[in-house]
């Protein structure tokens, strides 16, 4: 059975997210979403918070659960039995990010292999702090966010 992490801070999932999710569930038999700690990043809302969102967001989809973490990726990967790590791939500001962490991630772990999906035009500028910036103005997220997520900004801001 092919099992897939999909890691991130996720502060907070996106459509964007969302449509490599969806994807990626249709690739391997089973998608666990990992929801980083993150603390260093100050996120907007807190690990439980937003692993929440994710569930939420993804309970349409049978063969994806989500979990939080707090150690290194490889090692949850290993935790969970995952040998896939999946990744979505923006516009070209992403690459040298993600190729860095690719190649440490490689070292720390060769067992492991990280795949990149391309997101679709519509979100390729798509982001966790451009939408947490449009919902602190009291901009509109629909479209950007799945529902759960906007009232959750919503009542954030409030
Ligand atoms: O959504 P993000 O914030 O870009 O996700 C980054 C994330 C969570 C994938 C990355 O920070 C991560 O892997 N954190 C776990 C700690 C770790 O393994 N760090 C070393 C990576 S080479």
């Amino acid at each position: 059975m092919k099992r897939a992490l999909i890691p991130g801070t996720f502060d907070p999932i996106t459509a964007g997210h969302l449509d490599i999710i969806t994807r990626a569930s249709t690739l391997v038999d089973e998608v666990v979403v990992g929801v980083a700690q993150s603390a260093g990043k100050n996120p907007l809302f807190s690990v439980d918070e937003r692993l929440a969102l994710v569930k939420e967001a993804t309970q349409h989809l049978k063969n994806v659960s989500a979990v939080s973490f707090d150690c290194l990726l490889v090692d949850f990967a290993n935790e969970i039995g995952a040998k896939i790590l999946i990744k979505g791939l923006r516009a070209i500001t992403d690459f040298e990010y993600e190729f860095q962490m690719t190649a440490l991630n490689y070292q720390l772990d060769k067992q492991i292999e990280t795949v990149f999906i391309m997101s679709p035009p519509q979100f390729m500028y798509l982001s966790s702090s451009i939408v947490r910036e449009i919902a602190s103005l009291k901009g509109e997220v629909g479209g950007f966010v799945p529902e759960c997520v906007k009232t959750a900004l919503e009542t954030k801001f409030a």
